[in-house]
């Protein structure tokens, strides 16, 4: 006995030896997130607004892939928070997500929550923003994950990186924006700006002197990580006079593919490269909303520009101004989405969940026509007319720990009757119902869905975004989806892989994933006017055979609901 356990003690030993530096291989990254209020000053107003450590945009994350990231988010400010790391996988670390009353409850004022978990099989650009009402409107920043050590990227390395951080400003305190639009029950009013890296730039009053400047060398080739930081618009993007490569989307990298434009969705990221080869100058950055909306009609119509400047030129002409599509020139944003490759695809061949969800907005009635939405009722969306109530306790708790009574496992894989989706709806049909329903996937089960747009209230390109995986996007088009006629036209090949899809307005598209991290993942419209009202759904992936398939116990300091 006394040897059996010496020899144990040995082996024991061994073990150590052996598996210390395999553990110890994963590097830490340590970042301490102070959230707390902080005065700034745009367009000619200045108003106290939530920030990280001060900052709008907030800090910049630097990452290798394989690191281990701790982020201490500390709740110094007003408000209840949340913090999510937008396209990263959170691979049995469902915890870490952070999306309010999913996965976690908010951290409320006074207290702190450490994020952990491990960045692996991802590279390129993702971001973090707050997760809880309107908050990321000035809560949020980059996530740049590199190649670890000795990597190179898939392209020629460039000579330096610059990201660029699209958001929108408002005047007012973002919270009464929304809280405006939960009384009265119409649409949050629209911003006052978009910004590039915090700035409205040349267009707009009280913001020349601070428009940002992105310097250049003649001859040398940059990656510009762009992140749309922005709240409820997407936008077209183009630099005057200079091509863009993509080389990445969401964090995943593609085929490189060239454009003068880009069509940015609330969520995307893009990892491009230039090459500054023109006269040595000024050149104006520049965005402008993509709007499909009809019926949004006050929607700001701005340009938002900065300058892409050569260093040591002496040029000292006017910057150069790219000309930017139409706001709803949907042609142009659906020629570049479907333009896009994945680099290394590995495309699920076999489908062993199909669904088919409608998507939209829809309206509430309210008592004698009482609110400010579209026939006198309250705004709200859905997906396959399921409109989700948040619950008080994360879902993600009440199903690890079997707390009865917060959701259901009816989410449907159909909606529940079919008609002329994108036509003219009978108003009967734009009443959803409200719920907390979820959706329940086997481990490692093959998931297609086809996302319908519907004309309820009206037809929009809502970008969609699914947490914890990322989809391919097998198949796009426009009108009602035809399930005998458009599957052969699925592209199983290379179709690209987002996080964050535009569907086309008054359109469909297929997206395929492997169901393969096992907790609780919201997908919701990334249109924040649009998923503080119930535009959402929640999957729940369950644990697989082996114990490393399984979702682990919750971190100690987990806020509680
Ligand atoms: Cu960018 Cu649910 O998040």
């Amino acid at each position: 006995m006394a040897r059996f356990s010496s020899m144990m003690k040995l082996v024991s030993l061994l073990c150590l030896i052996f598996v210390a530096p395999l553990a110890a291989s994963a590097t830490i990254v340590r970042y301490k997130f102070n959230v707390e209020t902080q005065s700034v000053t745009r367009l000619c107003n200045t108003k106290t607004m939530l920030t990280v450590n001060g900052q709008y945009p907030g800090p910049t994350i630097y990452v290798h892939e394989g690191d281990n990231l701790i982020v201490e988010v500390n709740n110094n400010g007003p408000y209840n928070v949340t913090l999510h790391w937008h396209g990263v996988r959170q691979l049995k670390s469902c915890w870490a997500d952070g999306p309010a009353y999913i996965t976690q409850c908010p951290i409320t004022p006074g207290n702190k929550f450490i994020h952990n978990f491990t960045i692996t099989g991802q590279e390129g650009t993702l971001w973090w923003h707050a997760h809880i009402t309107y908050l990321r409107a000035t809560v949020h920043g980059a996530l740049v994950i590199l190649p670890r050590a000795g990597k190179d990227y898939p392209f020629p390395k460039p000579d330096a990186e610059i990201p660029i951080i699209l958001g929108e400003w408002w005047n007012a305190n973002v919270e009464d924006v929304l809280a405006d639009a939960v009384r009265t029950g119409g649409v949050p009013n629209d911003s006052d700006a978009y910004t590039i890296n915090g700035q409205p730039g040349d267009f707009y009053p009280c913001s020349k002197n601070d428009t940002t400047r992105i310097l250049v060398e003649h001859g040398k080739t940059y990656l510009l990580r762009i992140v749309s930081a922005a709240v409820v618009i997407p936008h077209f993007f183009k630099i005057a006079q200079h091509t863009m490569t993509v080389v990445g989307v969401d964090g995943v990298y593609t085929k490189p593919y060239t454009t003068d434009v880009l069509v940015m969705h609330p969520g995307n990221t893009m990892d491009v490269l230039i090459t500054a080869k023109q006269v040595s100058g000024l050149y104006y950055i520049a965005i402008r909303a993509y709007n499909t909306d009809p019926t949004s009609n006050g929607f700001l119509t701005t340009t938002t520009s900065a300058i892409l400047q050569y260093k040591c030129s002496s040029n000292t002409s006017d910057p150069v101004l790219p000309s930017l599509p139409g706001y709803n020139d949907t042609t142009t944003a659906f020629k570049f989405k479907t333009s896009l490759r994945n680099l290394k695809p590995s495309v699920p061949k076999t489908v062993d969940e199909e669904m088919f969800i409608t998507e939209g907005v829809g309206v509430v009635s309210c008592p004698n026509n009482s609110c400010a939405g579209y026939n006198g009722g309250r705004v709200v969306g859905s997906f396959n007319n399921v409109s989700l109530i948040m619950p008080d306790i994360a879902i993600l708790q009440a199903y690890y720990f079997g707390i009865k009574g917060v959701f259901t496992r009816d989410f449907p894989n159909n909606p529940s009757l079919a008609y002329d989706y994108t036509g003219n709806v009978p108003l009967g049909l734009w009443q959803p119902e409200l719920a907390t329903k979820v959706k329940v996937l086997k481990f490692n089960s093959n998931v297609q869905i086809v996302f319908q747009d519907t004309a309820i209230v009206a037809i929009e390109e809502h970008p969609i975004h699914l947490h914890g995986h990322n989809f391919y996007v097998v198949g796009q088009g426009f009108g009602n989806y035809n399930p005998k006629t458009d599957p052969p036209s699925f592209n199983l090949v290379d179709p690209v892989m987002m996080n964050t899809l535009g569907v086309p307005a008054g359109g469909w598209a297929a997206i395929r994933f492997t169901a393969n991290n096992p907790g609780v993942w919201l997908m919701h419209c990334h249109l924040e006017s649009h998923s503080a009202f119930g535009f959402a759904m929640v999957f729940i992936t369950k644990n697989g055979p082996s114990k490393s398939d399984k979702l682990p116990s919750p971190p100690p300091d987990l806020p509680k609901c």
